[in-house]
């Protein structure tokens, strides 16, 4: 829903029907959908009867029945493909405007956060609503320093996974796990989720660094519990205290990763909590959704494409022609919400160009920029989140397979966000398919008499 048709939702609701005019029903130029002005037409019904009740999709997208039946059925509104538009929750959490490339956290721009915030404080402002005063973001900060706890069942789990395990799978089944050792876990109340949250926040990060040590055949390293979150996890990876440019730019990092709407992860651990399963099982589904390379999985594919451009020893420009020649997709490249700049590229472009000066490693930086700016000419898609988030960790020395870890690292502030925010007034989400298959009623035929 746009802002500004909510806006004028609220000032409708407020003030009552002598406000209920044509710049509510249908809602103003640029709304999301059909659905949304329906969905406002309804409000108006509703308004004017007197019920301000729960919104239903208007009557007029009921669908009739399943083709071929001949009878009638409880279907309603169809979405289009991939839900594109579809505004399938209220949220109080995150804010874009994909036309004017907006992205505000709790109604704070994500570039004002990315500038002066840090990953504890700009979780706190997720879960809370609000910022932190000084004191309150102590506390947050000591809070999520404490938490960096992880049973030594999960470590010895950890030891026992099979070396070819990406620490994408790892994760995903790590934080499964975890819900066997955490004694909140069958409680689904507000004030036990939030430390989940805690809890679940560091964990994640430890679970990327010690896997990855694991695998190399390196001891592990304890959690340091002065250091920041973005600090902690380049000290428990690498065993060396990271410079300040390195703690900063992990923090930027995880800044610009923490939430973003309704996308497919978080899409998912929203649908899982709100069938009042667990907060570990919802986590555990994000994360599973986050792997796949049209969403998370992105950045590591980013990286690969780079890789494999360096090692043809081939022009930058030339390679992906081919790739859209063969309809392939740029990793990285495109956007379901943004039709302009990602304002998390403008950040991460930034980052891995100033980084690739300072440690002499530009080539990375100048590919990626050759492929964005021949992209954005030839099919007009811009750079996303994911595009120079590998880029950037390569110069951080970050191994590619834990790109996307480290964006589930972040985006656990995000989703956990949701989570409480869905739980705290839920409703179960079960939406309809629209039938597309043989006609009802077909008929069961013995198997001798099939063709
Ligand atoms: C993000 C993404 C899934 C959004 O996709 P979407 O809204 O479903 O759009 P579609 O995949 O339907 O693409 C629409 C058109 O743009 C093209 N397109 C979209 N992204 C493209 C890309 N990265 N490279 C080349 N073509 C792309 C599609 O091929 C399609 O073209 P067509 O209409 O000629 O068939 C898509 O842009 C993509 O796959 N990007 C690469 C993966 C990525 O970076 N994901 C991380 C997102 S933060």
């Amino acid at each position: 829903m746009s802002r500004k048709s909510e806006g004028l939702a609220a000032r409708f609701w407020e003030s009552g029907p002598s406000a209920m005019d044509d710049r509510i029903c249908p809602p103003a130029a640029g709304a999301v959908t059909t659905i949304e002005s329906l969905v406002y037409k309804e409000i108006c019904h509703s308004f004017r009867a007197g019920r301000q009740t729960r919104v239903r999709p208007h009557a007029a997208l009921r669908k009739k029945s399943p083709p071929g039946s001949g009878k009638g059925s409880m279907s309603t509104a169809v979405a289009g493909k991939g839900l594109e538009g579809i505004v399938a929750a209220n949220s109080g959490i995150c804010w874009i405007d994909g036309e004017a490339g907006v992205l505000a956290y709790r109604g704070i721009d994500i570039h004002e956060l990315a500038v002066n915030s840090t990953f504890e404080e700009t979780t706190y402002l997720l879960w809370n609503g609000i910022l932190p005063n000084q004191f309150e973001l102590r506390q947050f900060q000591s809070q999520l320093a404490l938490s960096r706890e992880l049973d030594q069942r999960i470590v010895d789990m950890l030891r026992g996974f099979p070396k070819s395990a990406t620490p994408m799978e790892v994760l995903r089944t790590a934080v499964s796990a975890l819900s066997f050792y955490d004694a909140d876990e069958a409680d689904n109340s507000h004030d036990a989720n939030v430390r989940k949250s805690y809890r679940l926040t560091s964990q994640i990060s430890m679970i990327v660094a010690i896997y990855d040590r694991i695998r190399k055949g390196l001891e592990i390293v304890a959690p340091d519990r002065s250091l920041t979150h973005a600090a902690n996890f380049l000290w428990m990876l690498n065993g060396a205290m990271p410079s300040d440019t390195a703690i900063r730019t992990m923090d930027i990092a995880l800044i610009l990763h923490a939430d973003h709407e309704l996308n497919a992860s978080t899409f998912a651990a929203r649908v899982i909590a709100a069938t009042l399963s667990d907060v570990h099982s919802a986590i555990t589904g994000a994360i599973g959704a986050l792997k796949g390379p049209l969403h998370g999985g992105a950045n590591e594919a980013v990286m690969r494409l780079l890789y494999a451009i360096e090692k043809a020893g081939a022009d930058p420009v030339e390679y992906v022609k081919i790739m859209l020649a063969a309809r392939q997709k740029v990793p990285g490249c495109g956007h379901r919400v943004y039709k302009t700049e990602d304002p998390r590229a403008t950040h991460l472009r930034r980052m891995s160009e100033q980084l690739g000066k300072d440690a002499g490693q530009s080539k990375w930086f100048e590919m990626s920029r050759a492929i964005e700016l021949y992209v954005k000419t030839a099919k007009g898609l811009n750079a996303n989140v994911d595009f120079y988030s590998a880029s950037t960790y390569k110069i951080l020395g970050i191994d590619i397979d834990l790109y996307t870890p480290i964006f589930a690292m972040s985006r656990i502030a995000g989703w956990t966000a949701h989570v409480i925010e869905q739980l705290d007034d839920n409703r179960l989400i079960r939406p309809r398919a629209e039938y597309i298959g043989p006609p009802y009623p077909s008929r069961w035929i013995p198997v001798k008499e099939r063709p």
